[in-house]
Order: C-alpha cells, then structure tokens, then sequence
C-alpha cells in the first residue's frame, strides 16, 4: 500500500482539469482562473456556468442561463407532496437529500450528454426544495438572482442588495473544491453508470458530516458561546486542553492557509459594517489568533463563512444546505467529467484480517468468549 498518513492522503486518486488547488495549496482556481478574481469579478450563475459547461458564458449565454435557472425553480407536484410530508424536526441536509432523491425518480437522467442540462435545473430546484419544506410562496421573486432567491427561500433576510452580493460571493467560494470527500463520492457513485441524482444523492450524504460540510455549523456553536474576545480566548485554550478538535480550523489539503479565507472574512467585515455583527467578526478573529499561536492552525473556508452566514440572518442548521445548493455545480462538473472518460472506481484494500482458517458447522461452534 502506498505510504500515506490513512484517509488517503496524499494519494492522487484521479485526473482533473475542473479545480486545482495549485502546488502545495497555494492557489485554488477554477478552470485556470484565480478563485479571488471569480470571488471579486463574476456573479455565482457565471461560476456556475463555467463549471458546468465549460467556460465562462459571454453576456447575452449568461442573461440566457439566468432566465433558465429562473424558469426551473417549480418543483414537481409530486415531489412537492413528498418534501411537505417530511416533519418540520428533520435535519434540512436530509430534506434535501430526499428531495434530490425524489425528483431523480419523477424524472430520471441516465445519458451523459443529457446531465449537464439536468445539472441546470437540479441547480434552480434546490433552494425551492427547502423554500418547499418549509412553506415559502415558491412564486416570490421571480426575477431574481440565484443568490436572491436562495435568500428567500432559506427565509433569511432583510435581502439587501449587499446580502445577496455577499451570498453570491459565499457560493463561488463553495462552488467547487477538487476530490473533496462528497465530491469523490460523487464520482465514485457516477463511474458504476447510475444516473445522475443518485450522485447528487451520494454527494449530499457525504457532505453532511462534521468533518466536512457541517463544520461551519460547528463554527458557529464555538464562536456564539462566548460573549467577548477574552472569553474566546480562554475558552479556547481549554478546549485545546482538553484535545478537542476546534471546527473550521485546518484543511486536508492547505498547509499554509486556505485562500478562501481572507475573502470570507472580507465579506463578514464589509457586512458588519453594513448589517452590524461587529462583535462576533471581533470574537472569531481572537479565536483565530489564538489557533495560530498555540497551533500554527489557520482558519478555512468554514470558519468566517459561519459569521457570514449568521449576519445574513440564515438559521443555523441550514449552513450545510447553503453549501450544497453551491457545491451542486461542482459535483455535477466532476460527474460530467468522469463520464467523459469512465472507468469505473474501485480501489482495493490491503488485507490485515486473520488468515486462513477452517469452517466450523454452527453445531459445533462455540460463542465468541
Ligand atoms: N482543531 C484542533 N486540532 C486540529 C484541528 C482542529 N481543527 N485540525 C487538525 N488538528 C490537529 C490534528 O488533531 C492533528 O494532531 P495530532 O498530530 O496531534 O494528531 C494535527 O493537527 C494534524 O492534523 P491534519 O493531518 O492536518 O488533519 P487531517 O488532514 O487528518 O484532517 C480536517 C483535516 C479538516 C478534517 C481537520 O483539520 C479537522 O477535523 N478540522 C475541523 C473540521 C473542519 O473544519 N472541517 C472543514 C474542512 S474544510
């Protein structure tokens, strides 16, 4: 077996020309261009296009696409009927999961060379699929941007021009990270030929965890239980202590910093200029201080996102769903990839069980001491 620290890492598990995260994680672009140009420059439906499709839409492909995206947002009346039926206590992550599941078996998408423009409209669907759960009017804004329209149906708000600009940016910065675990999920499920919402399916699932999309969830927990920077740092220092992991701080595949970072945190500084939340932007960055003295660990992408999202007003269990409804492009950009070139994923294990042993018939078996 290779030499690895476990969990794969450092292990080159494919080829990929979606997302690099640059030699020794040191610049992650999309498609060849620098994520703080995108974060800075596009709007999230040209990522999303970019990813997707290929490249970036010129103005009258990227006008086109938004009105597509808008004119998709309608879910189903049966799946409507399955994701009402859900109870109000579910975790959102598997709300979405079963709606993603449910409008794959309404209508089903198998051909390669049909999952691109299915990618489009699972795209539109997904914040309709929580706006659905948890009774927005699917109908309110009909001619906005995806951002916008996310807002709505997370119920977050007030939708300012500078919420939905920040969520926009939010999404670009989550729309895509190379063989991150839901994304390798996403492959390894689309290499056996299923269709295209079993991937999606496969993908939500995988992100769901704490070690992956519900770190920012995570984040805020830690960042909301203290009521001031020296209360942080205390806190802190005992939670190191005492072993504890700290959410939103280190990543797999950045040593020396996560680029995503200093562009979330930008984004919180300008909202708390604009929306207030001072004190908890003040509270994070002492947390993030003291991560870097006492562990050399810096903050990622989850981290200030927490901040973020919580001064846009977006309920905390519902961070995670905010990352797929970004991440979708990604996945659907990696699926379409590995079509293009399958074969299917499957790996094999070095085997450290017993060796061989003689059959014992169950009569004369004796019970496990
Ligand atoms: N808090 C405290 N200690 C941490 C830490 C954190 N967030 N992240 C890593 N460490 C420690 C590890 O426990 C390990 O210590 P050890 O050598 O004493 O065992 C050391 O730093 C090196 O860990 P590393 O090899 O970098 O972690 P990994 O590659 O196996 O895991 C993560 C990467 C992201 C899963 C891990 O950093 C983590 O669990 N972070 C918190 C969850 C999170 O924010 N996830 C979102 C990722 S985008």
């Amino acid at each position: 077996m290779a030499e690895t620290g476990g969990g794969l890492s450092g292990v080159v598990a494919g080829r990929s020309a979606i997302a690099t995260v640059g030699k020794a994680g040191r610049g992650l672009r999309y498609r060849g261009y620098r994520i703080e140009e995108l974060a800075a420059g596009a709007g999230f439906e040209e990522v999303a296009y970019l990813l997707i499709h290929g490249e970036l839409p010129a103005a009258a492909e990227l006008t086109a696409y938004r009105g597509r995206l808008r004119a998709r947002r309608e879910l189903p009346a049966a799946v409507r009927g399955i994701v009402q039926r859900l109870p109000d206590h579910a975790h959102p992550m598997d709300v979405l999961r079963t709606g993603c599941s449910a409008l794959g078996a309404v209508a089903p998408v198998v051909e390669p060379s049909a999952m691109a423009d299915a990618a489009d409209t699972l795209l539109a669907q997904m914040p309709s699929v929580l706006g659905c759960w948890r009774r927005v009017d699917a109908a309110g804004g009909a001619a906005s941007s995806h951002a916008a329209h996310t807002l709505a149906q997370l119920g977050a708000g007030p939708v300012t021009a500078a919420a939905e600009r920040t969520l926009d940016a939010a999404m670009i910065l989550y729309a895509e990270h190379e063989f991150n675990a839901s994304t390798f999920a996403a492959r390894t499920a689309a290499s056996t030929l299923t269709d295209f919402h079993s991937a999606m399916t496969a993908a939500i699932g995988t992100l769901r965890g704490p070690l992956h999309g519900g770190a920012n969830e995570a984040a805020l927990d830690l960042i909301g239980s203290f009521d001031d920077p020296d209360a942080a740092e205390a806190g802190v220092m005992r939670l190191l202590a005492g072993k504890q992991l700290i959410m939103g701080f280190g990543h797999r595949v950045y040593r020396g910093g996560d680029p995503r970072s200093p562009i979330i945190e930008a984004c919180a500084e300008r909202l708390a200029a604009e929306h207030g939340g001072g004190e908890m932007l003040a509270i994070a960055r002492r947390i993030e201080a003291v991560m870097r003295r006492e562990k050399g660990l810096f903050p990622n992408l989850d981290f200030y996102s927490a901040v973020v999202f919580h001064q846009l007003g977006i309920e905390r269990r519902l961070f995670t769903p905010v990352f797929v409804i970004a991440r979708l492009a990604g996945w659907a950009a990696h699926v379409i990839e590995q079509l293009a070139d399958n074969r299917i994923i499957r790996p094999t294990a070095e085997y450290v069980g017993p060796d061989d042993r003689p059959f014992v018939p169950l009569a004369e078996r004796l019970a496990t001491p």
